[in-house]
């Protein structure tokens, strides 16, 4: 059996609605995601553990800019965590979100400028992404370019159980403008 990996509470450093996000404890530059026990989408979250593995996959070189990257799969005393590359800030922090951005006053017009050309590439890339909310963008800083960029972290997959994104691009493309409605209208809401 593969060795488990120990995650602590003082290891915890976000958690979104369902799933809890440790700093990994044997490199820096990881983090592990979890399932948060007892909620009560456990199941159908615990199947979209492996589900991302296929769905938070970049088709080109520039999708891989703008999105997470997963680096795999390991047994931890929390049960299964994704491994992911972490999001930082310029500092070696962990990356602000989208939403703490806009809550602390901090788009200016650089950043709203970036935030245009996320936009762009969310519109027309191939991957399927359906919750596109301001949690699930950080402003990640690539050490390799010199630049800040907006990258998604989450919300990869169509959910729906005949994947009728996968199917059709008409469909794809009304649930991006819905997407992108409900983001817009919430980071409205923020400012
Ligand atoms: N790759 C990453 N780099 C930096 N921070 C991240 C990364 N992934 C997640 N986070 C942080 O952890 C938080 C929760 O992560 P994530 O969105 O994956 O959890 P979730 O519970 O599935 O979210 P939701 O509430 O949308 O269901 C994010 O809002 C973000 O602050
Ligand atoms: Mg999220």
């Amino acid at each position: 059996m593969k060795q488990q990996i120990v995650l602590t509470d003082d290891d915890l450093l976000a958690r979104g609605n369902d799933r809890y996000v440790f700093q990994h404890p044997h490199d820096s530059r990881l983090l592990i995601k979890t399932v948060i026990p007892g909620i009560a989408k456990f199941n159908s979250k615990l199947r979209e553990v492996y589900r991302d593995l296929k769905e938070c996959k970049p088709r080109n070189e520039t999708d891989s800019l703008f999105m997470q990257k997963i680096e795999g799969l390991v047994e931890t005393n929390k049960g299964p965590g994704q491994v992911i590359v972490k999001e930082q800030d310029e500092q070696g922090g962990i990356a602000k979100t989208l939403y703490q951005l806009a809550q602390d006053n901090e788009l200016d017009s650089l950043k709203l400028q970036k935030l245009n050309v996320f936009l762009a590439w969310f519109v027309g890339t191939d991957v399927i992404i359906n919750s596109l909310h301001c949690k699930n963008i950080v402003y990640a800083w690539d050490s390799a370019r010199h630049e800040y960029r907006f990258k998604v972290i989450d919300g990869f997959g169509d959910k729906t159980f005949f994947q009728l994104s996968k199917l059709s691009t008409a469909i794809r493309d009304k649930n991006k403008i819905k997407c992108l409605r409900r983001m817009l209208r919430d980071l409205n809401r923020l400012q």
